[in-house]
């Protein structure tokens, strides 16, 4: 059965969220039956496309590749992230998220909180968008990895920030890059579930981009965990495959036509 944003809110104080990317149909058919929530991040940008950062992502990629994702999920919530300069204003949120729902079909948009951003992102859940919020470090806004929430000012300014996204009518947070004590007491201050990525084990849930647990992008910093090294695994495959080739092994008959 299909997941809904009711069901995952009230899994708060229930059970952790499983959460994670996809970009493509492939990883979208398996992540489907062991997520609650499956992103299509703007990190595709930096995971797919190998850019430097997410800064140039066009609404265009993301639609794309939500369609792939978004029909090949039957029971994960499939939610797309809202790229750079498309909710610069109220007007043009409204019009990029309707564009964004009606061409995915997705449950639901993300959208990261640059600090101001909460009339923006209200406009767009008073059309009836589920929205997920970002905070704490916001890849959008920033070229470098930043942890933040070390100081007790620090903490006050993101807790600020979660309220408020909470008083927006974002559904879940995701919670990027902060101190286990600043993830612990926005969680506690919250009703809607924050969803951690180098946030602790105090989130109501956890995501990583799946190109990075599954040791394939490279892009290891310390809080993501390589479940599976699937660099090694192609390689050897792809090693199999050329002395196959050199050898004149494949194609074998069974093989051929
Ligand atoms: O773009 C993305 O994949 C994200 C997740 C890392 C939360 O925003």
């Amino acid at each position: 059965m299909k997941k809904n944003i009711l069901k995952i809110i009230k899994t708060k104080n229930k059970r952790p969220l499983v959460c994670l990317t996809a970009y493509s149909k492939p990883i979208a058919k398996i992540l489907d039956k062991y997520c609650d929530i499956v992103l299509v991040g703007d990190s595709l940008a930096t995971a797919m496309y190998g850019m430097k950062n997410t800064h140039n992502v066009t609404l265009e990629t993301m639609i794309q590749h939500g369609v792939s994702v978004s029909s090949n999920l039957s029971k994960a919530l499939c939610i797309i992230d809202m790229p750079t300069n498309t909710y610069r204003n109220i007007r043009e949120a409204k019009k990029n998220a309707l564009l964004l729902v009606r061409k995915t079909k997705c449950d639901g948009v993300k959208m990261e909180c640059n600090g101001k951003n909460f009339k923006i992102i209200e406009s767009v859940v008073k059309l009836g968008i589920p929205v997920m919020g970002h905070i704490g470090f916001t890849p959008q806004h920033y070229n470098k990895f930043r942890l933040s929430g070390s100081l007790k000012r620090d903490r006050s300014k993101l807790l600020n920030e979660a309220k408020k996204n909470e008083k927006a009518g974002v559904f879940s947070i995701v919670v990027e890059c902060v101190t286990n004590i600043a993830a612990k007491e926005i969680t506690q201050s919250l009703k809607i579930p924050t969803i951690g990525i180098g946030a602790s084990i105090h989130c109501d849930g956890q995501i990583l981009v799946t190109d990075d647990m599954l040791g394939l992008s490279g892009f290891y910093p310390r809080f993501v965990k390589k479940f599976v090294k699937l660099n090694n695994i192609i390689k050897k495959g792809v090693q199999k495959y050329n002395k196959a080739v050199l050898s004149r092994k494949f194609p074998s008959k069974i093989n051929t036509f």
